[in-house]
């Protein structure tokens, strides 16, 4: 019986991983060892998440990170274990976390071809009342076997070979794309495996929800403001659209990805290139929604093409349904 066969059937996110790998067999296995090892951090920072109001993991570090924010005990605790679980798989050269000033370069003996971005916790706002929280991550190859240097971490986003994140909610759900479309892993307990729940998520062409902060919207420019506007008043007597906003953006992304829709963390006054960081929030994000059919706009350009010139640099970001973001373009362009 189907039901039969899909219940012993199990995709585990490592023989997923090991069938896409057979397309890339130059990469002898280091790709998904590397997976492994971020899969790994994903379920440690998924059972200290999920026992953080019992273990004391709840509230702030007494620290302040290069962001100026205050960290939380579960934001260090999650970037400690990301940076260790990275290092100890022998396959990495450089990372970034949004944690850390610097970038990490891994010692010589233990030193692999991949550089890593990523955020450990992301939506650290929430941790406090147990709302969604999730950790974001990309893959770069180094730029050539010389020397690391922050060159192959400052890379456009279409560069990357993989982007994913993970987010701690009712359920822990890893989405994950490899350049060849979007699948999505839910982790069984039970079993400490991610199976394959969301094969092959595909955006809604267009969506019914718009997802930004409207407490920043006296600082927003023309075209954003215009089209949340329409969104809200829309001119041609469609309904309006309905807001969601959570404040994680892991959260956020994986509603518009299911369910289709918008989100905007644009450019305002105080803040000219928004707030989301580009290499380790907006590129995995964007990489995601491109490969699920949709797309991502920085309001000047596809944010994939971004150069970045520092590992902790910021851009405004659109992303969402093909055709929602494609009105954002139009307004931004009859803006030039
Ligand atoms: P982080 O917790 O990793 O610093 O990221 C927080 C980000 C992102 O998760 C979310 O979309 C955004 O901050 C929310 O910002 P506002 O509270 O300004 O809306
Ligand atoms: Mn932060
Ligand atoms: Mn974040
Ligand atoms: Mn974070």
């Amino acid at each position: 019986h189907a039901s039969e066969a899909h219940r012993t059937d199990l995709m585990t996110i490592t023989r997923f991983v090991l069938n896409e790998q057979s397309k890339h067999p130059e990469s002898r296995g280091d790709f998904t060892i590397l997976l492994n090892h971020i899969v790994l951090g994903c379920k440690f920072v998924c059972s200290a998440v999920n026992k953080a109001g019992l273990a004391k993991l709840i509230g702030l570090a007494g620290e302040t990170n290069v962001q100026g924010e205050e960290q939380k005990k579960l934001d260090v605790l999650s970037n400690e274990v990301f940076i260790k679980a990275l290092v100890s798989s022998g396959r990495t050269c450089i990372l970034v976390s949004e944690e850390d000033e610097e970038a990490t370069f891994v010692e010589p003996s233990l030193r692999g071809k991949y550089c890593v971005v990523f955020d450990p916790l992301d939506g650290s706002s929430n941790i406090d009342c147990g709302v969604s929280i999730g950790t974001i991550f990309g893959i770069y190859m180094m730029k050539d076997s010389h020397e690391p240097t922050l060159e192959d971490v400052l890379q456009p986003g279409k560069n990357m070979l993989a982007a994913g994140y993970c987010m701690y909610g009712s359920s822990c759900t890893l989405v994950l794309s490899t350049g060849s479309g979007v699948n999505g892993f839910t982790l069984d307990p039970s079993l400490g495996e991610f199976i394959l729940t969301h094969a092959d998520i595909k955006i809604p062409k267009k969506g019914k929800i718009y997802s930004v902060n409207e407490g920043n919207a006296k600082n927003w420019d023309g075209p954003t403001a215009k089209y949340v506007e329409k969104c809200k008043f829309p001119k041609d007597g469609s309904p309006s659209k309905s807001l969601r906003y959570i404040g994680s953006m892991v959260a956020d992304v994986h509603r518009t990805l299911l369910y289709g829709g918008i989100f905007l963390y644009p450019a305002d006054k105080k803040s000219p290139n928004g707030k989301l960081r580009v290499l380790y929030e907006v590129f995995p994000m964007s990489f995601l929604m491109e490969q699920a059919g949709g797309q991502a706009f920085t309001g000047k350009q596809r944010a994939l093409d971004l150069v970045p010139k520092n590992i902790h640099e910021r851009s405004p970001i659109f992303l969402g349904s093909y055709d929602d973001v494609e009105e954002i373009k139009a307004l931004y362009a009859a803006e030039e």
